[in-house]
């Protein structure tokens, strides 16, 4: 069975009377675009007409769908709401609704016709890029374990959907849609469940997409992580279903260059059951999901293939299941990391900010990066604080930052800043040990977390600050919903490979 859908860019105009039309209009008008002219023609005056109805309305994201007698595909009317509101993000939510509107209506072939927005409120190029992701988005349909033999009335069937567009948005739509394509990648492998996606399976899944997209993929396994000193991925995946591993994605730049590169370093806890400071009640479901900053690493550096991007990438996912057996590491363990800075283990739970430490150290004395970003479901604390409207964004650097803010702006993919001093810090200093990995108080947690992770990055740390430009990302409460809403069907979200596309294709 078809795991996912895919959506396409069309080769050629289009002649075939099976393919769906748009017309897409603001609210308020009451004339139809001259440009429309020729498809009203075509549909008998159907569309003209439907704009009189009484119940017409072009509110963001209402659909009209007008059958004629006397073409054999429908159109669809796509509202986009009153013209001075309008943005890229009612551009993604009106496409998302056309989206739902045509798999519902089983349609193969969609024409996207002229767009009246272009040229006056919004460029060419970031229409396509804003009608990609609503397409990418809404489209996400994850059915591998839907079985076949009870068909409910209802369930979505998967239908591949071919894209035929205007020349002027052509070449951006097909480099949105690669986005998309990666955007799916990371929430299909986050939404398949632990007892599948198993670090080995993750391990594997890389190295094949890696060849598919011209990656390179290293897996650093148990034997060298013990070697290179990794006792945090190793103490924490040390009681899994299979070894944990470190997960290394190399793209080497285009046309490949010997640069500093740019070092992405996401979590993947396939599933986390806090180990023997054990999740309770209802807080353990949902924690296949610990692994989406991991697949967001993986998403991003896909679409960095797809796209050729200039710099140099490096993608590191450190991937572990946080499990209970006897083997499994315990609280008041001490800890030497691979930069050699120890750690009491104060909270099981907070098993993360050890796979990151280990590969952050890792990556930015290996690699000499001229910058790192990191992404991870840290904390519940980012949840309690933001909510799930925004990521918590640490940055020690204004460039870096502004060049966050700008990725999140262009993609809906929101940030939100959040403080990192000396003072909380030292709020993670151990009595025993150089570090603890939960500081005794519940306070600032998410910071807590962004402290931690402080203390490996780069040469200057642990002793001073990073000076290594660098941004920690807490998406705990962006990576996956458990509701629909108009843009995001529940599940995964991805949250992490749009902007990071964005943000290094723009470096
Ligand atoms: N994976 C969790 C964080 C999380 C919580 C993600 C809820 C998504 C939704 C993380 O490993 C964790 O357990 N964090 C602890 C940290 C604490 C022990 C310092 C938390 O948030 O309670
Ligand atoms: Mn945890
Ligand atoms: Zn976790």
């Amino acid at each position: 069975m078809k795991s996912y859908r895919r959506i396409r860019l069309a080769r050629g105009a289009g002649k075939s009377p099976l393919i769906a039309e748009t017309v897409f209009l603001f609210q308020k008008t009451t004339r139809l675009q001259s440009a429309y002219a020729p498809l009203n023609r075509a549909t008998g005056g159907a569309v003209a007409a439907a704009m009189r109805r009484a119940e017409f309305s072009a509110e963001t994201g209402v659909i009209s769908t007008v059958h004629s007698l006397k073409s054999s595909s429908c159109v669809f009317m796509v509202g986009l709401g009153a013209e001075s509101c309008f943005d890229a993000n009612t551009l993604r939510t009106a496409t998302a609704k056309l989206t739902h509107a045509a798999f519902a209506a089983r349609v193969r072939s969609l024409r996207l016709n002229p767009m009246p927005a272009v040229g006056r409120t919004m460029t060419a190029d970031d229409t396509a890029i804003a009608i990609a992701d609503g397409l990418a988005i809404a489209g996400f349909c994850f059915n591998r374990f839907k079985s076949t033999t009870r068909p409910a009335i209802g369930d979505e069937v998967p239908i591949d959907l071919q894209i035929y567009t205007a020349p002027d948005l052509r070449r951006m739509m097909g480099r949105g849609l690669k986005i998309g394509e990666a955007l799916t990648t990371a929430r299909t492998l986050s939404a398949t469940p632990p007892n599948v996606a198993h670090p080995r399976y993750i391990a594997a899944e890389s190295r094949r997409l890696a060849k598919q997209v011209g990656l390179r993929c290293t897996i650093i396994s148990q034997s060298s992580m013990k070697r290179l000193g990794m006792e945090g991925i190793r103490s924490v995946g040390r009681a899994g279903s299979t070894p944990p591993s470190l997960i290394c994605l190399d793209w080497p730049g285009h046309p490949p260059n010997r640069n500093d590169p740019i070092l992405l370093v996401g979590k993947a806890v396939t599933f986390d059951t806090g180990g023997y400071s054990l999740k309770t009640g209802g807080s353990m479901s949902g924690m296949k999901y610990d692994k989406c900053g991991g697949m967001a690493v993986i998403g991003a550096m896909e679409a960095i293939a797809r796209l050729k991007v200039r710099p140099r990438v490096i993608g590191l996912i450190p991937c572990a299941e946080n499990m209970i057996d006897t083997t499994a590491y315990r609280v008041d363990d001490i800890l030497t990391l691979c930069n050699g800075v120890t750690v009491e283990i104060t909270n099981t739970d907070a098993e993360g900010r050890l796979l990151l430490a280990d590969a952050l150290a890792y990556g930015t004395k290996r690699y000499q990066p001229q910058a790192v970003i990191d992404l991870a479901t840290l904390t519940g604390g980012v949840v309690v604080a933001l909510g799930s409207f925004c990521a918590g964004m640490f940055c020690n650097n204004p460039t870096l930052r502004r060049r966050l803010e700008t990725a999140a702006t262009a993609t809906g993919e929101r940030l939100w800043p959040l403080p990192l001093w000396q003072d909380h810090r030292q709020l993670m200093v151990g009595t025993h040990s150089d570090l603890v990995n939960s500081a005794a108080v519940r306070e600032a947690q998410p910071i807590q977390g962004a402290a931690f992770l402080s203390h490996f990055v780069g040469e200057t740390a642990p002793i001073a600050m990073p000076t290594l430009p660098w941004a920690h990302l807490d998406i705990a409460g962006v990576a996956s919903r458990s509701t629909d809403s108009p843009l995001y069907p529940k599940g995964p979200t991805g949250f992490g490979v749009r902007l990071l596309a964005h943000l290094i294709a723009n470096w």
